[in-house]
């Protein structure tokens, strides 16, 4: 009976010690979210109603996109008018469906209908199985859909200003609850730094930099262009990742991630501004991967980012297509959640963490995690040995009595 009761007790702290194990299967949380394998999605700002807005939205159906977000500035026209939005999701569903997964963020040509289109956003929300958003939609909301999390923020555009700290706290604390393997930040507007047209400073850089330390692609608009950054340990400063300097391979996490501006959504088409030449390395200190104007001779398209592909969920590829035809720019994205952070860079304000503050990163929780994880099966391994050694002892005790 003894030796049963202690035989049990060996089985049971084997099992646990293998099960704690890194990688063997039990975990205190479980495999972070993730989309399907190959799921597209389509970015897009700036359509209006038309018929290049309705060419992108063909466009997206032509490759297959089975989600849409929309960085803001919608149908333009009479701003006023709530027919104006109705006449713009009309215009999504003539081409895309009734219940396509349509998601957007408010941008500045949408204000004075806003109640209007959140309204018809809603409705479509409600019409998308397995979609849920909490906040205040396309302002300060937080969204789920097919594995994919992503931020739908008003900051710079409602209010009209720019380092909300509202807007930017609701980031962060949004980005460091959630545990998804791939996060997304859209809004509207942009820094200066972060388009290559004529607009001014109207996020402040902390959206971006909460952003950035939460590990979330950001998706912007606004400028009527297309343009996409390498990877940046840095927003604010513009700093590269030295590890990961190629313009096509990027990664998202270990404290960097990228920014682009898709705003050839089929209203009008702009000229490069700034960060000359046209050509690649382009201007700017090399931070440009990919620039796509009237100096490019662009017309409309949208960014596709397609995710979980070549059999891996943490790698993704990207493409911006017009309309028609050309694919103008192709990447890859890595979902790097345990990745190192790069060296600060000269000047020392490039830490990760340290030069913003606010909640941990979600790759520092998870690297904690396999910390406590490691320790715990470290300890039920010396629980194993403690008991097999008790046992060893009673055995012997037993065999001289
Ligand atoms: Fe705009």
């Amino acid at each position: 009976m003894r030796m049963r009761t202690l035989r049990s007790i060996l089985a049971l702290a084997l099992l646990a010690a293998v099960a704690l194990l890194p990688g063997a299967g039990l975990a205190f949380q479980g495999d972070p979210e993730a989309p399907p394998p190959n799921f597209k999605v389509a970015f897009i700002g700036d359509s209006g109603i038309g018929g290049d807005a309705e060419a992108v939205l063909q466009l997206i159906e032509d490759e297959g996109a089975g989600m849409v977000i929309h960085a803001g500035d919608f149908g333009y026209g009479d701003e006023g008018d709530p027919d104006t939005a109705v006449a713009w999701d009309a215009q999504i569903s003539r081409v895309l469906g009734e219940d396509f997964p349509y998601f957007a963020a408010i941008g500045n040509h949408d204000d004075d209908n806003w109640s209007t289109y959140q309204r018809i956003l809603e409705e479509r929300l409600g019409s998308v199985a397995g979609a849920t958003c909490s906040g205040d939609y396309g302002v300060m909301a937080a969204c789920s859909y097919q594995g994919l999390f992503f931020i739908l923020s008003g900051v710079g555009t409602l209010p009209d200003e720019p380092d909300n700290g509202e807007h930017e706290d609701y980031i962060r604390e949004q980005l460091a609850a959630d545990g998804s393997l791939w996060s997304i930040c859209s809004w509207h507007k942009n820094q200066e730094a972060m388009q290559v047209g004529g607009k001014s400073d109207a996020v402040g850089w902390g959206p971006y930099e909460a952003c950035r330390e939460g590990r979330a692609i950001i998706a912007t608009g606004h400028e009527h262009s297309y343009s996409r950054t390498k990877t940046l340990s840095n927003v604010e400063n513009q700093t590269g990742d030295p590890a990961w300097d190629d313009p096509t391979q990027l990664r998202v996490g270990g404290g960097s991630t990228f920014v682009f501006v898709s705003g050839l959504g089929g209203k009008s088409i702009r000229d490069q501004e700034r960060c000359q030449p046209s050509e690649p390395p382009y201007g700017c200190g090399g931070a440009w991967a990919s620039i796509y104007t009237g100096d490019q001779s662009a017309t409309h398209g949208a960014l596709f980012i397609e995710f979980y592909v070549d059999g891996d969920p943490a790698k993704a590829r990207g493409y911006f297509k017009d309309i028609d035809g050309n694919t103008v720019d192709t990447f890859t994205v890595t979902s790097d959640a345990t990745g190192d952070a790069p060296p600060p860079a000269d000047g020392g304000d490039a830490s990760p963490d340290g030069s913003i503050g606010g909640a941990p990163s979600s790759d520092v929780s998870s690297s904690d995690d396999t910390f406590v994880r490691v320790a715990v099966a470290l300890a039920a391994a010396a629980a194993v040995v403690a008991a097999l050694a008790g046992g060893v002892l009673y055995v012997k005790v037993r065999a001289r009595r």
